[in-house]
């Protein structure tokens, strides 16, 4: 028997992957775009292929099987919501539409109590992978109403990456939960990707190792209980040479990172729930930091830069270089799924975290190893509230401790920023503190301000006239 059909609204490079993958997988696809330029270059990767393209939405939706299943590719933003808005004119009650854009989970909200309206279903659905998993495999996480989800769940379920333990998505909840939970999985990127750089920048200039032996040091660690494909691609990057000058290509690269949003939308989130990310927060500022070029260069010519070199044992360093990435690593997920928790409750998105590290173990940008026992942490405890302190994971957090202040401390003393490394040192520290300095705080507070405080030793709000 012959499958439904579904449609592909958007053919820049993420659509047409997404749009072959489906096709492969068995399902004939319906392909629109307006501009002429993308859908000639989907006929000309589709030839041959049971793919329909055309630039007419009223010709796409009067070719799809009913009830109607289209996946809109757009940049996340305004596009997004115009094509919104013309698929309304042509669809109707019962069909689905898809936004598989990073787009900002407010948006999501909206664009849903907008749709229920019309009887058209809407599921926000973050998709990771970049143009290699959209084409292979990448890790879907579609929210919204569970009707509009089974609708397309039998597609997703064949186009995602697969994995020994399923395809790499589920329903992840109600509302704008899939857009949600994808912006976390790019606040979890951030932070990852800045770990590793901040280890890069302490082995050349703290160490003084060069580039190949670096890569030498990440090539082994994919072999490692901290692999990953983030780990997997710096051993890439490291080692691939410039064509020009022979060079490794990375120390050609200029400097500065640029960003989209998403890892910023994380931090302003958990800046609203309360729930604190450092980590995830300071590989924001730090590609912040990485934009002020100019700034940077002039500084470094006013502050001179005569802060020695490590001259210890190098295969003890970069075991507690090991240690120190398997624990910040961590962190980045125990911070993310803290947020996620948080989340779920508040806007009642009914979220399992243990599906949520199961559909991110293939396919995704930050897929690893670790997501395996992260996995069965949350299953033997779903109500778990941070990682670093769940009974199969704090012997490590208190073993691999040490090694992180020595990575941090080798930073600090050879003046090499370890913004994210650092971060998760006092994140873990601030956590395991019986005893913060708030206490000076709350009396800071109540001084000039009268905002009152609580006692250790009493019951009751209390307020000090300090200047007596
Ligand atoms: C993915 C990626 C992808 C993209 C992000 C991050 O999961 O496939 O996260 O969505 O790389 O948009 O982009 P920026 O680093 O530019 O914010």
């Amino acid at each position: 028997m012959s499958q439904s059909n579904f449609a592909v609204a958007g053919l820049g490079v993420m659509g047409r992957m997404v749009a072959l993958n489906i096709e492969r997988n068995g399902f004939p696809v319906i392909a629109y775009n307006r501009g002429e330029e993308n859908a000639d270059r989907m006929r000309e990767v589709s030839k041959g292929k049971n793919v329909t393209v055309t630039r007419s939405l009223q010709e796409m939706a009067d070719q799809l099987d009913r009830p109607r299943r289209v996946l809109i590719m757009a940049t996340a933003g305004p596009g997004t919501d115009q094509v919104i808005e013309e698929l309304r004119k042509v669809f109707d009650p019962g069909d689905i539409i898809i936004d598989g854009g990073n787009s900002h989970f407010p948006d999501t909200n909206r664009r849903q109590a907008e749709l229920d309206s019309s009887g058209i279903h809407f599921i926000g659905c973050g998709i990771s992978g970049g143009e290699q998993g959209a084409l292979w495999g990448p890790s879907i996480m579609p929210g919204g109403h569970k009707e509009g989800y089974d609708h397309i769940a039998p597609v997703l379920m064949k186009i995602a990456a697969q994995t020994d333990d399923g395809p790499c998505v589920t329903h992840v909840g109600e509302g704008s939960a899939g857009h949600y939970v994808k912006m976390v999985h790019n606040g979890i990127e951030y932070g990852i990707m800045q770990i590793i750089c901040e280890i890069y920048d302490v082995l050349r200039k703290s160490v003084g190792m060069s580039t190949v032996d670096i890569q030498r040091v990440f090539a082994e660690w994919c072999e490692s209980d901290i692999s990953g494909f983030l780990v997997e691609i710096t051993a890439d990057c490291l080692a691939k040479q410039d064509e020009l000058t022979d060079k490794p290509l990375v120390e050609l690269i200029l400097d500065t990172a640029g960003q989209k949003g998403t890892g910023k939308w994380t931090a302003q989130s958990a800046l609203d729930l309360g729930v604190p990310i450092p980590t995830l927060n300071m590989a924001v500022e730090a590609r912040i930091l990485s934009g002020l070029k100019p700034r940077r260069v002039q500084a470094s010519g006013i502050f001179s830069n005569s802060d020695g070199q490590y001259s210890g044992d190098r295969g003890e360093l970069l075991t507690s270089m090991y240690s120190a990435f398997y624990l910040s690593k961590m962190a980045c997920y125990a911070q993310g799924m803290a947020l996620i928790r948080e989340a779920s409750s508040e806007f009642d998105y009914g979220v399992n975290l243990a599906e949520t590290a199961r559909i991110w173990k293939g396919g995704c940008i930050i897929r690893s190893k670790l997501l395996d026992p992260i996995k069965r942490a949350y299953l033997a405890d779903p109500e778990l509230d941070n990682l670093l302190t769940h009974k199969s994971f704090y012997e490590m957090t208190r073993r691999r401790l040490t090694d992180l202040r020595k990575v941090v401390m080798l930073a600090t003393e050879t003046g090499v920023p370890a913004t994210c490394l650092g971060a998760t040192l006092s994140y873990v520290d601030s956590y395991r503190s019986e005893f913060l300095p708030a206490n000076l705080l709350q009396a800071l507070r109540d001084n000039f301000g009268a905002h009152t405080y609580k006692r250790l030793d009493r019951e009751g709000i209390f307020h000090t006239d300090w200047t007596k």
